[in-house]
């Protein structure tokens, strides 16, 4: 009754929905392997959270800048340079959010007029576009294909541009498609941004979550790019630190203002001790973060494997972050109905329909679970494939 009329275009998550589901189900005592959640299942490594200990018991207890404390921006700025061939001032261009997810919605809030346009891959993770009807923004979904990798087609991007569109949003690794990027479709991306004037949102929170020979490019790097372009990135999923709500973006000086503000009032800074440990994530050992994605890279290999030889499914192999698109329509029925035949068998997943307008031919498996669980959710799934 007292809410505003813009809640009404703010569906609750789809995937909240699936994880709620799972958890009346397990307390009723139903056995379930949760494959819809994109959470890392390991713990955050020791060094990093001895280092927020560590900052505890010196007091930093306290605000932080609004940017941010200075090392970690200038840890950030470093990872910048050295991964991604960006040069950053960290006093001016480098912010940490509370996560990713704010950065997202604090590059809305500073950027997008009422009826701005912003360009969304469809499917995509379903924060971006509520994001976008949060300010009174339009989002376009951009349809991608499993004949492409899902990677976006330039003829597509510049189909969807009109004179009210302001902004691209690009992720990649992806979720849910687990696609990376080629070279060429971020140049065709960067040619359409410059030359229709566009700014872009590069969401590239699973960088370091590639395998096989997949390489990951930072769309800011591009010609024409670093004074359009605001890089998010975040700690989430790379050091397994969901639950430290950790995120920064790095932009030109000249997009600044606007996003610190947008921040200021949203959150005003992040917790000051968790930055400590996000310090050492960066610059510490990273060794657990790599045994971490070799992990991934196992069960992606499984996955993919038991997957191959399942009836009624087809999937193109992901080549990133820790999500399988699986193309249902072979089965005959709707994705929301497999997710709940699945779900009756034991094994969660998300239906696409709640990862945009083009996901209703595939459901969303994540494999940030156990290598045990993900050999029993592939039986299941195997067997109930096969009684179809
Ligand atoms: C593409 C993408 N960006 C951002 C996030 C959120 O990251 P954070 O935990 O840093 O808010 C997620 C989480 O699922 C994601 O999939």
């Amino acid at each position: 009754m007292f809410d505003a009329e813009r809640m009404s275009l703010i569906p609750f998550s789809g995937i909240r929905k699936v994880f709620e589901e799972v958890n009346r189900r397990v307390a009723q005592g139903q056995h379930i392997i949760n494959l819809g959640i994109g959470r890392p299942d390991f713990d955050t490594p020791a060094n990093i959270k001895e280092a927020a200990k560590k900052a505890l018991d010196d007091g930093q207890v306290h605000y932080a800048s609004n940017y941010g404390i200075e090392e970690l921006r200038r840890a950030i700025a470093d990872k910048f340079a050295r991964d991604n061939k960006l040069i950053f001032d960290p006093a001016a261009e480098i912010m940490v959010t509370v996560g990713a997810n704010e950065a997202v919605f604090i590059t809305m809030m500073s950027f997008i007029n009422p009826g701005d346009e912003v360009l969304i891959p469809d499917p995509c993770w379903p924060h971006y576009a509520p994001c976008v009807h949060l300010v009174g923004g339009v989002p376009i979904a951009l349809p991608v294909y499993e004949e492409n990798d899902f990677n976006p087609v330039k003829r597509d991007i510049i189909e969807r541009c009109s004179e009210q569109t302001k902004l691209i949003v690009v992720n990649s690794p992806n979720n849910p498609t687990g696609a990376i990027y080629t070279r060429q479709t971020l140049e065709a991306i960067a040619a359409v941004a410059v030359e229709k004037n566009l700014l872009v949102l590069a969401d590239e929170i699973y960088e370091y979550l590639i395998y096989g020979d997949g390489v990951h490019y930072s769309l800011a790097a591009f010609p024409g790019m670093r004074e359009r372009t605001v890089t998010v990135n975040g700690f989430s999923k790379s050091y397994s630190m969901t639950g430290w709500r950790l995120g920064y973006v790095g932009v030109d000086k000249s997009l600044m203002p606007a996003l610190i503000r947008s921040h200021q009032y949203a959150t005003n800074c992040v917790s000051t001790f968790s930055q400590y440990g996000a310090v050492e994530a960066l610059n510490g050992p990273q060794h657990e973060m790599r045994a971490m994605v070799a992990e991934f890279s196992r069960r992606r290999d499984l996955v993919s494997t038991r997957l191959g030889s399942m009836k009624h499914i087809s999937f193109s192999e992901p080549k990133g972050a820790f999500y399988v698109m699986v193309n249902v329509s072979g089965t005959g029925k709707e994705t929301q109905t497999v997710a709940d035949e699945l779900l009756d068998a034991g094994v969660a997943v998300v239906p696409g329909t709640t990862l945009g307008s083009h996901g209703g031919d595939f459901i969303r498996l994540s494999y940030a679970n156990s290598y045990e669980n993900l050999e029993i959710a592939m039986t299941r799934m195997a067997d109930y494939f096969k009684g179809l």
